[in-house]
């Protein structure tokens, strides 16, 4: 309902959104504990579904979601406000801002989530997709080696342009698995057509819609590689 009333698409590149990710300096009252779960950051979260349920389900992991949409945003934090390791906050993810963004987490992220990201089609809006080759760098640059990148999408040509993005970036490599954080996952790379959810076990909004109409999401992960 919330979101149905928000604009559905906004432009990270405004300079009405060139603010730093509204973190909290102290974790601890956020979140119960805050350095010794491992840590999954859902970058686009939304109203905060997937976060909201994959907190849930694993008490063992702590969430946190960025949303750039400042109403929805606030909906998502909402959402998490009765759950002791889940945190929504109003964030824009862009390159400049990612090594600030990654120190200012309560520990090194396990996974970051990139989940059917706003496609922008026309060749001249691409720039604004939240993963570009910037934010690779500047992911590159700052996490620790093992932390894994996941991306899906219905969308095929920017599945590719993301697949592109993290496997060209030095600091990046394929992978099928994350057995510290889903032991006995297989994140397989490509399209899904048989109608499975991501390896993480738990369906976004835009996914659970897919799946409803039997359309193919293209996943993948990487992980930061070894220095
Ligand atoms: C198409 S929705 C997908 C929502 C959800 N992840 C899902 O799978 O159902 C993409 C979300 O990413 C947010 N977003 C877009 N650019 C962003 C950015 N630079 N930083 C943070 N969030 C962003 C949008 O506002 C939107 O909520």
């Amino acid at each position: 309902m919330l979101a149905s009333r928000v604009r559905q698409h906004v432009n990270p590149l405004a300079s009405h959104f060139d603010y730093p990710p509204a973190l909290p300096a102290a974790w601890d009252e956020v979140l119960a504990d805050a350095q010794g779960l491992p840590l999954v950051v859902d970058v686009g979260c939304a109203a905060g579904g997937w976060m909201v349920a994959l907190a849930k389900k694993r008490v063992d992991v702590n969430v946190i979601g960025l949303e750039i949409r400042r109403p929805v945003a606030k909906a998502a934090a909402a959402a998490t406000d009765e759950l002791a390791n889940a945190y929504a906050a109003w964030g824009n993810v862009l390159p400049e801002r990612a090594p600030a963004l990654i120190d200012a987490l309560p520990r090194e992220p396990a996974l970051i989530t990139f989940h059917f990201p706003d496609p922008w089609f026309k060749k001249k809006h691409t720039k604004r997709r939240v993963v570009n080759p910037g934010l690779a760098r500047a992911l590159a640059s700052r996490l620790a080696p093992g932390t894994g990148i996941f991306v899906q999408t219905d969308v095929l040509e920017l599945f590719e342009a993301m697949d592109e993005v993290w496997s060209s970036t030095p600091g990046f490599e394929r992978s099928t698995a994350l057995p510290d954080l889903f032991p006995g996952s297989v994140f397989a790379s490509g399209a899904s057509t048989d109608g499975s959810v991501n390896a993480t076990g738990v369906a976004t909004e835009l996914e659970t819609r897919c799946l409803a109409r039997n359309m193919p999401i293209y996943r993948a992960l990487f992980v930061r590689s070894a220095l």
